[in-house]
């Protein structure tokens, strides 16, 4: 089975945790996009999605899926009911890593105000520390020496990620050289830093499902 055809089977078995009229969280990246194709055969059945990128709005749009702003959605309904998103690494703690897309600041957000957090990738995602994969810090450019320096101290070597804006206007700066053995730590330290966005570590926006494809199948770690 190629990665594509993974993709989409773990896509599909995220069609489970949608639940009728309800408002989804959506997700980024490739992963994310079989899953807006997969959801669009059911679209008549949800009341709408919250976007984390404007690529994935434009996505669910092109399906003719409603997107609200997710200040709207909340004047609406207490919670999301379920965020679905793809990730860069996993480890045994269902810690993640994300924003190789870039997103991670809206990712983060929606995987807030969602119930609960349903991560689909492949099998090549699963680490046993994050940190092989480079962690993504969303930045105020103002800030770009100053978080260096920090990621510096924290062992990695920074490189602002070149010809690159967010969709909030913030430049990244991806860390590699790290092997991250506290997640929630780091996630916090990062995130104190001022001028920090937030970074790509998702441990107190972690997963609570991790549907994960395999050659052999979709195997689900709850
Ligand atoms: C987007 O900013 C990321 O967080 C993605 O969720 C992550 O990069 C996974 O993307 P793929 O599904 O394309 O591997």
């Amino acid at each position: 089975m190629t990665q594509d055809e993974m993709k989409e089977k773990v896509a599909a078995a995220a069609l489970e945790y949608v639940i009728n009229g309800s408002i989804v969280g959506v997700g980024t990246g490739s992963t994310a996009n079989k899953f807006i194709d997969a959801l669009a055969t059911i679209k008549a059945d949800i009341k709408g999605t919250v976007a984390s990128s404007e690529a994935t709005a434009e996505r669910l749009r092109g399906h003719g899926i409603p997107v609200f702003e997710l200040n709207d959605a909340l004047t609406q309904v207490k919670q999301l009911s379920v965020y679905i998103d793809g990730a860069d690494e996993f480890d045994a703690g269902k810690n993640l890593t994300k924003g190789g897309g870039g997103a991670l600041t809206r990712e983060k957000i929606v995987a807030a105000a969602s119930a609960k957090f349903v991560c689909i990738v492949d099998e090549s995602k699963q680490v046993e520390h994050l940190g092989a994969f480079p962690l993504p810090i969303e930045v105020i450019p103002m800030a770009r020496e100053l978080v260096m320096a920090e990621a510096k101290k924290q062992g990695g070597i920074p490189q602002v990620r070149k010809d690159f804006t967010t969709d909030n206007g913030n430049i990244i700066i991806d860390v590699t050289g790290l092997t991250i053995t506290n997640a929630r730590q780091l996630e916090d330290d990062l995130n104190e830093v001022p001028g920090v966005v937030t970074n790509g570590i998702f441990s107190h926006q972690g997963a609570d499902v991790i549907l994960m494809a395999t050659p052999n199948g979709v195997i689900t770690i709850d």
